[in-house]
């Protein structure tokens, strides 16, 4: 019996690469792709993410921050079975988390728990490896939990902080690892998988997920 198609929601606040990675990953993948996106949300009116989800044809929600409390019904009435953060910048609703708990992912800038937590996203978070003089950095794709930062790890990839480098630099090369990354959890998560029981993540073994989502901290270019 072969499993339904997930029906994906991005969730994103700024430019949507992340987004755009997914949805090339999914298009390349074609008739084998275990799911479909079928709605784009930003809390931001001119997210860039909402561009590239109207190019894609996808229907957009741009929901306000005073009107995060309405994510829940959204999904629901867009019969969204899945959801990928990207960049999102609110605190998703306890009522979304516990509806999504197991379907719902992040990716964050940086290996944590390292450089994680409340104030640590976006820009923040590359200033602050650069500042503490950090040899490595990296992605992490995670469950989301109740709290920022700290649900259960799905994958990390690691990339080197070089001492010539500011924020921008190290921030162009996590985001490279981010777009290989991302799209291979979100496909594997919708495919069923991956799973998250008692707190822990289970892959599938069908799955070859070391094969693309190495937990080897070294660095995938030499330093
Ligand atoms: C990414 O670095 C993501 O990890 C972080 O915000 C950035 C979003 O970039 N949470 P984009 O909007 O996907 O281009």
């Amino acid at each position: 019996m072969t499993a339904p198609r997930a029906r994906l929601a991005v969730l994103a606040s700024g430019g949507g690469s992340n987004l755009q990675a997914i949805l090339d990953h999914f298009a390349a993948l074609g008739a084998s792709a275990p799911g479909d996106v079928v709605l784009v949300v930003s809390d931001r009116a001119a997210a860039g993410a909402l561009d590239r989800a109207r190019r894609a044809g996808i229907p957009t929600v741009h929901l306000p921050a005073r009107e995060n409390h309405r994510l829940l019904e959204r999904l629901t009435e867009a019969g969204v079975t899945h959801v990928a953060l990207a960049g999102y910048l609110r605190l998703i609703p306890t009522d979304v988390v516990a509806a999504f708990r197991g379907r719902l992912v992040n990716i964050h800038p940086a290996l944590l728990p390292a450089f994680g937590g409340p104030g640590m996203y976006g820009h923040h978070v590359h200033e602050a490896v650069v500042r503490a003089g950090a040899a490595t950095t990296g992605a992490t794709v995670h469950f989301v939990d109740e709290h920022y930062d700290e649900g259960a790890v799905i994958a990390q990839r690691a990339v080197p902080v070089r001492p010539t480098d500011d924020a921008d630099t190290v921030a162009a090369r996590v985001l490279a690892v981010e777009h290989q990354l991302y799209p291979r959890c979100v496909a594997a998560l919708c495919a069923g998988a991956l799973r998250l029981e008692a707190g822990r993540v289970v892959a599938d073994p069908s799955l070859s997920f070391e094969r693309f989502v190495s937990a080897d901290a070294s660095p995938p270019h030499p330093a």
